[in-house]
């Protein structure tokens, strides 16, 4: 089971950026964070960071037939990118969308996800713990498809 992990603009900022929302902890955190999560699920992984869409677009096309799931955070283009949409649509791997706050109860126009459309699992403003959860489901939603 091979997992590509993409985090999208400013999550390179943990740490950093609006503390009181994001936490303290860094990137660097969340990247060991995931990788303990990878291991708990017996999953190989990679993650992937850029503040291009261009290249998150081109990251997933890549992913075509090298991985077996996605676990998106699209960051601010959650609410904006319809070429990310299209191209989880185009390559058809499972797809968990993740999102370190609780996008609904912040600013209105982070209610509405054009991911969404495309992930069959959204976690919400569970912090880091929200990768944890989409690399157990995706693993339980990986096993099931073998039966
Ligand atoms: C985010 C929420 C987005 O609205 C925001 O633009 C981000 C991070 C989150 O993880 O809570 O950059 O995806």
């Amino acid at each position: 089971m091979k997992l590509l992990v993409i985090n999208g603009p400013n999550l390179n900022m943990l740490g950093i950026r609006e503390v009181n929302i994001y936490g303290r902890k860094t990137y660097s955190d969340l990247e060991d964070f995931i990788r303990a999560a990878f291991a708990e699920a017996g999953a190989e992984g990679e993650i992937f960071q850029s503040n291009h869409e261009g290249e998150i677009v081109e990251k997933i096309q890549q992913a075509y037939k090298v991985f077996d799931g996605i676990i998106i955070n699209p960051a601010a283009y959650t609410h904006t990118s319809v070429a990310i949409l299209d191209a989880l649509k185009a390559v058809g791997i499972p797809t968990a969308e993740v999102h370190l706050s609780d996008v609904d109860s912040r600013e209105e126009f982070r209610r509405f996800s054009y991911v969404s459309l495309a992930a069959e699992l959204t976690v919400k403003g569970e912090g880091f713990e929200g990768y944890r959860k989409a690399v157990l489901w995706m693993k339980e939603r990986l096993t099931n498809a073998e039966r």
